[in-house]
C-alpha cells in the first residue's frame, strides 16, 4: 500500500529541506584542506566565553529535564528588556516560535500575510500546517508596507514583518512602521521578526516595544542565534501581551528549550562587552566586504545585518559553483527569484579575506 495516498495534499507538495554536509566532509570531497561556511548568517566569532563556561559547568546536570518554565532565563530577559516575565515566550530557536504562533492562531480560514523575498520559514510552516499563506511583492528589495496594508482582508490573521529582512538585509523605518500600524488597526496579529536587531544602531531601530504597548496583538521575535553566537544552542524568544503568550504556552511542548541553551543564553546576556565586540567586528567586516564587492563592480544591497546580498549583474550560479569548488560556501538566491544575486555573511577576518581573494580569482577566471 502506498503511503502517498494517506498524506494530506498540502504535505505532499512540500520539498524536504536539503541538509548541508558537515564542513570537514565537504572539504574532503572537494579536495581542499578546509571549507568555510558563510551561508547561514551565523556568528563567526563564537559564543561569549561566559556562556561557554556556564554551559560547561552545566554538563553534569544533563540527566535532568530542563526547567520547562525557563524561570531564570525569563527573569534575566525580563530585567534586561524591562518587561514582565509573563510577557515572554521561549522557543527552540525563534523558528519554533514562528511555528507555535502559526499553529496557535492560524486556521484553514485565517492565515498569514507577508512579503515575497523574506524569511522562507513563514511560508514553509504555514504550508505544512495547511494554513493559507499570501506574500506581496517587495519594492526595491524592501518590505512594501503600503502593499501589505492594501492586501489585508478578513482572512488575514497574522502579518509577519522581518526587519531588518533576511535575505535582503534591508529595513523599513520607524516612521513607516508607525504609519502602517495606524492603517492596519487592532485586528491582525502583527509579528515583528527582529532576528538581527542587535546589529542595528539605536537611531535606526523601529519602536517595537512602543507598538506592543499600544497594540496587544503584537509579537516581537528575537534570537540568541545571531549576535549572541548561540545558533547551535537553539534559543529564541518572543515578547507579547501575557494573554497571547498564555495561548502559545498551551500549544508548546513542556521542555522545548534545552538546559544548555537556557544556561548559555542567560550568561550571554551578562556579557555585554563581548556582544559589543561582536557587533563592532561584524560592522567592520561588512564594510570591508561591501567596499571590496564594489571594487569588483558587483553591487551590494545596503545591509543592516551580519550579511549582505549582492548583485553579480550576471547569472550567479557559476560564481557560486566556482566558490564552492574552492571550499567557500555562500548562498545562491535563485530560489528567491534573484538569479543574479548571492548572499554572504560576515566571517572572521581570515574568512572574509579568503572569501574575497577566492571571489577575485573566480571572477577573473570566468
Ligand atoms: C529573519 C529570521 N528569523 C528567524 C530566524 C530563526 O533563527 P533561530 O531559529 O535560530 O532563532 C532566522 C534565522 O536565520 C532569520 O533569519
Amino acid at each position: 500500500m502506498s503511503i502517498q495516498s494517506i498524506v494530506p495534499e498540502h504535505i505532499r507538495g512540500l520539498t524536504p529541506y536539503p541538509p548541508g554536509k558537515p564542513l570537514s566532509e565537504l572539504a574532503r570531497e572537494l579536495g581542499v584542506t578546509s571549507a568555510i561556511k558563510l551561508a547561514s548568517n551565523e556568528n563567526a566569532f563564537g559564543p561569549s566565553p561566559l556562556a561557554q563556561e556556564a554551559m560547561q559547568a552545566s554538563l553534569s546536570e544533563l540527566h535532568r529535564y530542563p526547567d520547562g518554565g525557563a524561570f531564570y532565563l525569563k527573569n534575566r530577559l525580563a530585567q534586561s528588556l524591562n518587561v514582565d516575565p509573563a510577557q515572554l515566550m521561549l522557543g527552540n530557536g525563534s523558528n519554533e516560535l514562528i511555528e507555535l504562533l502559526i499553529r496557535t492562531f492560524g486556521s484553514p480560514e485565517h492565515g498569514v500575510l507577508t512579503s515575497e523575498t523574506t524569511f522562507v520559514v513563514y511560508r514553509l510552516i504555514s504550508t505544512a500546517a495547511g494554513i493559507p499563506f499570501r506574500a506581496v511583492p517587495m519594492k526595491d528589495l524592501t518590505f512594501d508596507l503600503d502593499a501589505i496594508a492594501d492586501a489585508i482582508d478578513t482572512s488575514t490573521r497574522m502579518i509577519f514583518l522581518c526587519n531588518p529582512n533576511n535575505p535582503t538585509g534591508t529595513r523599513f523605518s520607524r516612521e513607516a512602521l508607525d504609519r502602517f500600524v495606524d492603517r492596519i488597526g487592532d485586528e491582525p496579529i502583527l509579528v515583528l521578526d527582529q532576528a538581527y536587531v542587535e546589529f542595528v544602531s539605536e537611531a535606526d531601530r523601529i519602536d517595537a516595544f512602543g507598538i506592543l504597548a499600544r497594540r496587544p496583538r503584537t509579537v516581537i521575535l528575537r534570537t540568541f542565534s545571531k549576535a549572541y553566537g548561540l545558533a547551535g544552542a537553539r534559543v529564541g524568544y518572543g515578547i507579547s501581551h501575557p494573554e497571547l503568550v498564555d495561548y502559545v504556552n498551551r500549544v508548546r511542548q513542556p521542555f522545548n528549550v534545552n538546559l544548555l541553551g537556557q544556561v548559555g543564553a542567560r550568561a550571554a546576556l551578562d556579557d555585554e562587552t563581548y556582544l559589543q565586540r561582536i557587533i563592532d567586528a561584524t560592522n567592520t567586516g561588512l564594510d570591508l566586504i561591501c567596499d571590496a564587492l564594489r571594487q569588483l563592480d558587483l553591487t551590494p544591497v545596503p545591509s543592516f545585518t551580519n550579511f549582505v546580498l549582492f548583485d553579480c549583474h550576471r547569472v550567479a550560479k557559476p560564481i557560486y559553483d566556482a566558490l564552492l569548488k574552492e571550499g567557500v560556501i555562500v548562498r545562491p538566491m535563485h530560489a528567491y527569484g534573484l538569479p543574479n544575486h548571492l548572499r554572504v555573511n560576515v566571517g572572521t577576518e581570515a574568512e572574509n579575506e579568503r572569501f574575497l581573494s577566492t571571489l577575485r580569482r573566480v571572477l577573473s577566471a570566468l
